[in-house]
This record gives C-alpha cells, structure tokens and sequence, in this order.
C-alpha cells in the first residue's frame, strides 16, 4: 500500500515541486503525505522558479508554499515511493539508498507511455514549462491511477 510520495529531480525547483503540486491537487481526499526534493541541495531554502510557478498558477495549481530541499537518507525510509524525473535522477538516488532501505524508486514518466519519453526534459534551460507541465499531469494521473 502506498502511503507517502516523493517526488525527485535535480534542483527541485521546477520539475519535482510541479509534480508536487500537480499530484496533491489530482489525489486530494486520498490522505496521501506527499513532498518533492533535489538531489543536488544547489537551490536549498528557495521557492520554485517563477516560470514553473506562473505556469501552475495559470491552471489553478498552487506552488508558492514549496521550498527547496535536498534529498535525505531518511526519505528512504520516510516515503514509500520515490519518483525520479529522468536516468541521471534515478542514478543518483539509487547511490543515495541506504542498504536495505525499504522505498520503491520508479521514475515518472514509467506512468504515462503513451508520450513516447523516458525522461521529463529539464524546463529550467529548455525554458518549455507548458509542454513540462503537462506532460507531468499526464503522468501524474498515471500514477495515481496504479495505486
Ligand atoms: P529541476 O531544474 O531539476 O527541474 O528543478 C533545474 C533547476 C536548476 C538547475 C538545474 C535544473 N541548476 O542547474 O541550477
């Protein structure tokens, strides 16, 4: 059974704390603890980049409470499943796990295979949040539909 959920990218100020806010609103009333973070710690304290924010904002979808975090051993314990954003993501949380470390690691995009991608493209240089959101919505419904 799949209580909590991290979601996981590289600075988690675009991709992950979309997918946050995107899959709180998609799962309210299912009493699922949910949170995101970065692997990196580079962006730790911030608010989300102002282009993922706007673009959540214009449907309806609030991002402003988020603040970056790094990605803590204790998250492994804490979450049941981990959602990376792409292969270097899952890389690093696989050399993050501690040894028997009871979290599923899955990658999102695993959830929506109809969009033909295996990695959520990084909008913080490809600067294309429209098309990152809604491939997270996409998949984001993906998941909440296999738990
Ligand atoms: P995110 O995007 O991993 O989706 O939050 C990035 C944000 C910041 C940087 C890279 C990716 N950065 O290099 O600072």
């Amino acid at each position: 059974m799949t209580r909590s959920i991290l979601f996981v990218c590289l600075g988690n100020i675009c991709r992950s704390p979309t997918a946050e806010a995107v899959f709180r609103v998609q799962s309210k009333g299912r009493g699922l603890e949910i949170d995101s973070a970065g692997t990196s710690g580079w962006h730790d304290g911030k608010p989300s980049d102002p282009r993922a924010s706007a673009e959540a904002a214009r449907r309806d979808i609030d991002m402003s409470y988020i603040r970056s975090r790094k990605v803590v051993a204790s998250d492994f314990s804490r979450f049941d499943l981990i959602v990376g954003m792409d292969a270097q993501n899952m890389r690093d949380l696989k050399a993050m796990q501690p040894a028997g470390s009871p979290a599923r690691l899955v990658k999102l995009l695993d959830y929506a295979p109809g969009l033909g991608l295996s990695d959520v493209p990084d909008p913080y240089f490809e600067d294309n949040f429209p098309e990152v959101l809604d491939m997270i919505e996409t998949a984001c419904a993906g998941l909440l539909d296999s738990l």
